[in-house]
């Protein structure tokens, strides 16, 4: 595939920088095994194996794969991989993979979101937090969006109901309730996110706290020991990509019921100042590489 576009995700400078260190077991131990960053891409078929029938020379595709800050890489046909619709750019392509399954994966599946439920989303204004605002209304939930000021009337746009400012409020200390929470962030103990879930909701685990050693995996960790004790589920998720919800995220672009929020776009050759820029943890939506 010729990469027309792709997007920066926190797990390429997870990857890059071996951090949490327990990564290294998989990326590699002294450095990382393989040397291509990037992993959400956009761009068009250039050339298929002889045994491949679903993509033909000159599709416009977009998926997660190796390399997707390059000008070309591969895929197998059945990994995931779709086709990107007609009215759907390959910036908006680009900005789905990772992000836009994580949190449809997370409200959907881990969460089991029915419409009428409220939804708490703690990171609201970042790349996986943008669409989980998004797809949660679409699901027909009533949506609580944390977030600093500066980001309060982008995550209102988008779809919250209401937005908790971080800064000033301790959304585990009020009287409010959820069905479901899902947490980009972990900067609150696992219990506090338990005390404002109504008895039959549902804690997603999506992210944690910075850091080299245990501290992102810090909830993650906990979980086995709280979980047998607490009677709402307490779910820690990884994402799997796979075409099928690719092409459900493509789908509701096409449809109009979620949009990416784009941040900003950087070169290929800008790709380190693309990465400093996630790592700072302050994107607002997603950071676009345009390939061309
Ligand atoms: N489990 C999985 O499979 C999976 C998949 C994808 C991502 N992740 C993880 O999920 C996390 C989020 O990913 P992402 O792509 O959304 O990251 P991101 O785009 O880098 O998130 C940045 C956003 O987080 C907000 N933020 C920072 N501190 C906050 C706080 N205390 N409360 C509320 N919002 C805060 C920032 O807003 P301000 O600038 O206003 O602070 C910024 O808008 C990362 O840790 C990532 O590694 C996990």
């Amino acid at each position: 595939m010729r990469i027309e576009a792709a997007s920066v995700n926190p797990l390429d400078w997870h990857y890059m920088r071996g951090s949490p260190y327990v990564m290294r077991f998989m990326s590699g131990l002294g450095a990382p095994k393989d040397s291509r960053l990037g992993a959400d891409f956009a761009g068009v078929v250039e050339a298929v194996g002889k045994d491949v029938t679903t993509f033909a020379v000159g599709d416009g595709v977009f998926g997660t794969g190796k390399g997707a800050f390059g000008q070309y890489t591969t895929k197998h046909v059945d990994g995931s991989l779709a086709k990107i619709p007609p009215n759907v750019s390959f910036e908006q392509a680009a900005a789905l993979p990772i992000a836009g399954i994580t949190a449809l994966q997370a409200l959907r599946d881990h969460g089991q979101l029915q419409a009428g439920q409220r939804v708490l989303v703690n990171g609201a204004s970042g790349g996986v937090g943008t669409f989980a605002v998004q797809l949660a209304k679409s699901l027909g939930a009533t949506v609580t969006g944390v977030c600093s000021e500066r980001n309060r009337e982008m995550v209102l746009a988008i779809g919250a109901d209401r937005v908790i400012d971080y800064r000033t409020s301790n959304y585990t200390e009020s009287e409010e309730k959820y069905d479901l929470i899902i947490d980009m962030i972990g900067n609150h103990p696992m219990s506090a996110n338990l005390d404002v879930l109504e008895p039959t909701g549902r804690l997603v685990i999506v992210g944690g706290k910075k850091g080299n050693w245990i501290g992102p995996l810090t909830n993650m960790l906990k979980e086995p020991f709280i979980s047998p004790f607490v009677e709402q589920p307490v779910i820690v998720m990884l994402a799997r990509p796979n075409g099928a919800d690719l092409e459900e995220l493509a789908r509701l672009v096409e449809t109009g019921d979620i949009e990416p929020v784009i941040d900003r776009r950087y070169s290929l050759q800008d790709v380190p100042a693309a990465i400093a820029y996630s790592e700072e943890g302050r994107a607002r939506g997603k950071i676009i590489i345009d390939v061309r």
